[in-house]
């Protein structure tokens, strides 16, 4: 019971107060694809107008990939970090060229298009095709690191395969796209780098963080 009770927990606590309001939750991988790259340096209230603005302009992979990088760019600009614009404007090409205009299914053929790494492609293949694939951001990183008492800085590649080790280990069979979702939620919303509200934590009983008293010291920082 122990094992599945990190997702359990996680699957019911987004049903009643993660976010369901998010223009980017639906079935289709490329406004997922889209808003997940817009989101890897971007706050969720930033990114919602340039969200709408571009999924207007550029309705499908197709329209984006017949754009000119010129008008692409445009519509980042703002949101900084321009080289995910180009490297969006290209991945949208191969598709176009290699994959018959639809986005792909395999988790392979995602992470190998420009500017998609193994968190990235993850989020995709579970939010977009429910497939059981682990994700590790920055934020997701500090959650597992508090709940399994992961200490050292995720900076070392010692420390970053632990917490994939547990990402995987932790994977549900089912829900993983709402799973995946809590997991983001958590992280932005109660398990934050101050003041986390582990009052509020479905998953406190557990988290080895909060029963040694140690929240405030994990994630480790990077040694300096
Ligand atoms: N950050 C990265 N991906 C996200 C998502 N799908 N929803 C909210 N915040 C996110």
């Amino acid at each position: 019971i122990r094992l599945s009770s990190f997702s359990s927990s996680l699957i019911a606590w987004q049903r009643s107060h993660g976010r369901h309001d998010l223009p980017w939750q639906c079935a289709d991988p490329y406004c997922i694809w889209l808003s997940e790259i817009m989101l890897q340096q971007t706050q969720v209230v930033t990114v919602i107008p340039y969200y709408q603005r571009f999924v207007a302009s550029f309705p499908t992979i197709a329209a984006l990939a017949s754009a000119t990088e010129e008008q692409v760019l445009a519509h980042w600009s703002g949101l900084g970090y321009y080289a995910r614009g180009r490297n969006l404007h290209r991945a949208a090409q191969i598709i176009v060229a290699q994959h018959g205009g639809a986005f792909p299914r395999q988790f392979e053929l995602i992470l190998a298009l420009p500017g998609i790494g193994r968190s990235t492609a993850a989020a995709i293949c579970a939010l977009a095709y429910q497939q059981n694939r682990a994700i590790l951001d920055g934020n997701v990183r500090r959650v597992l690191a508090r709940y399994c008492g992961i200490y050292g800085s995720p900076a070392i590649k010692s420390v970053e395969a632990r917490l994939w080790q547990q990402a995987e280990a932790l994977l549900p069979l089912n829900d993983v796209d709402r799973y995946t979702q809590a997991l983001m939620d958590m992280g932005a919303t109660l398990c934050t780098r101050s003041r986390p509200k582990c009052a509020s934590c479905p998953v406190q009983p557990d988290c080895v963080a909060h029963q040694t008293g140690c929240v405030a010291d994990l994630p480790t920082p990077r040694q300096r």
